[in-house]
């Protein structure tokens, strides 16, 4: 495979006696003909030196954001680079990355890349158990890096169990397959314009209080990026969502309310060519805002309530001959029946079901279990899998569906 051929690959370094893997690494780079350029945190230098990484790499090495009389340039470091990989990334980094903390070299190029970002984690195995580190990995995956999974066996403590260091040659391998996968999949939707809605959405009733959902957004932000790797243009439209947003989508519109989805989402609607109606939109909203804090008096207290604009189906009436409109339905009861008829009702090409009836699908978690029905039928019965993974999933099949290969 010649896929790392000519690439610019951005080595960073962490202080963890897998360090000397890198060693390795850089060369079997090389070798692939990628041009890789090592930045190292100040502990890493303590395991292996700047030098052993220059020579292998025939660049200079950096190890600060300034020395005495320069300043090291990582804005120009993180845009050179095709791909920045940080391996071994310590428990440390992991979390300076995480929170933004640019006090090295690493990190600071990390926050100027604009690359995809791999992380292969080094670590001794109650460190890499800890809660803290998993929380940081979920944030970094939720950036949408890429974790390399660890490795099992005896750590340099003598302990033996997970966090070893994955070996240069599957880390190598892993970056040919995803660039290999990213080239092909960025050409599927070039050229399209894709409008997505996600989140909920919260109707006031007075400044303190709303009528809201459960949804986390996390689907249409999976989808969002999905879209965005297959090299679409997105217009993400999302509720309020305490999701964090994969930096390559970072042009979202953020709303409150159905009213404000409604508008944001007419603003660009006709210069999409696809439109996913991911968001779960409240249906009824409070009929009167009240300036001020509701008071309780004695007594029970009801709300008028009067319906939101339906945003699918208000678009679903001016939907042009070339585009195509995807929806999704959650359902408790009836679900197929209910599926299909909201796909003729909003005038949607697709709708996708999904189940509440289902364990781990739906609402706030990080799996979903779909099924997708065309005006046809059943075109597909997706099990159980990462909300990621079902969203490329999704646009693989109208992809298939309408011939957009
Ligand atoms: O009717 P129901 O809310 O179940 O329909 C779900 C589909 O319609 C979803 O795709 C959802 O995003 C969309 N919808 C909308 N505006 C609403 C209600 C639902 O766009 N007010």
């Amino acid at each position: 495979m010649k896929i790392l051929e000519g690439k610019n690959v951005l080595l960073a370094v962490s202080g963890s006696i897998a360090a000397y893997k890198s060693l390795f690494l850089t060369r079997q780079l090389i070798k692939k003909g990628a041009n890789v350029r090592v930045i190292m945190t100040k502990a890493s230098c303590d395991f292996v030196r700047p030098l052993s990484f220059s020579t292998l790499s025939k660049n200079e090495v950096f190890t600060d954001v300034s020395s005495e009389s320069s300043w090291n340039n990582h804005v120009e470091l993180g845009l050179w680079a095709d791909v920045m990989l940080v391996a071994p990334c310590t428990a440390t980094t992991l979390a300076k990355m995480a929170n933004g903390i640019a006090d090295n070299m690493v990190v600071a190029c990390y926050l100027s890349a604009k690359c995809p970002v791999y992380v292969a984690p080094a670590m001794d195995l109650d460190m890499w158990k800890h809660p803290s580190t998993k929380r940081n990995l979920a944030l970094l995956e939720s950036y949408g890096n890429e974790i390399i999974s660890v490795g099992t066996g005896e750590l340099a403590s003598g302990l033996t169990g997970e966090g070893r260091m994955e070996e240069p040659e599957n880390i190598t391998e892993i970056l040919e397959k995803n660039l290999a996968d990213s080239t092909e999949y960025s050409k599927v939707l070039s050229g399209k314009t894709v409008l997505i809605t996600a989140g909920p959405t919260y109707e006031d009733l007075d400044p303190v209080r709303y009528i809201g959902n459960r949804s986390s957004g996390k689907m249409g932000i999976a989808l969002a990026s999905a879209c965005k790797q297959m090299g679409a243009r997105v217009h993400l439209i999302l509720g309020p969502s305490a999701e964090s947003i994969p930096v390559e989508i970072q042009n979202t519109v953020r709303v409150l309310s159905a009213q404000e989805m409604m508008e944001a989402c007419s603003e660009v609607h006709g210069d999409c060519d696809v439109a996913i109606f991911a968001a779960a939109v409240a249906d009824y909203r409070p009929a009167e805002i009240n300036r001020q804090k509701i008071k309780k008096k004695a007594g029970d207290m009801s709300i008028e309530l009067e319906r939101t604009p339906d945003i699918a189906a208000t678009l679903g009436n001016s939907k042009k001959e070339h585009q195509i409109h995807i929806g999704f339905a959650l359902e408790t009861e009836h679900e197929e029946d209910n599926a299909k008829r909201k796909l003729e009702k909003k005038n949607f090409d697709l709708i996708v079901l999904n189940s509440l009836n289902d364990p781990g699908a739906g609402f706030a978690h990080d799996t979903n279990k779909i099924k997708i029905y065309a005006h046809e039928g059943l075109i597909a019965n997706i099990p159980l899998q990462s909300k990621k993974k079902t969203a490329f999933d999704i646009i693989e099949t109208a992809v298939q569906q309408f011939n957009w290969e």
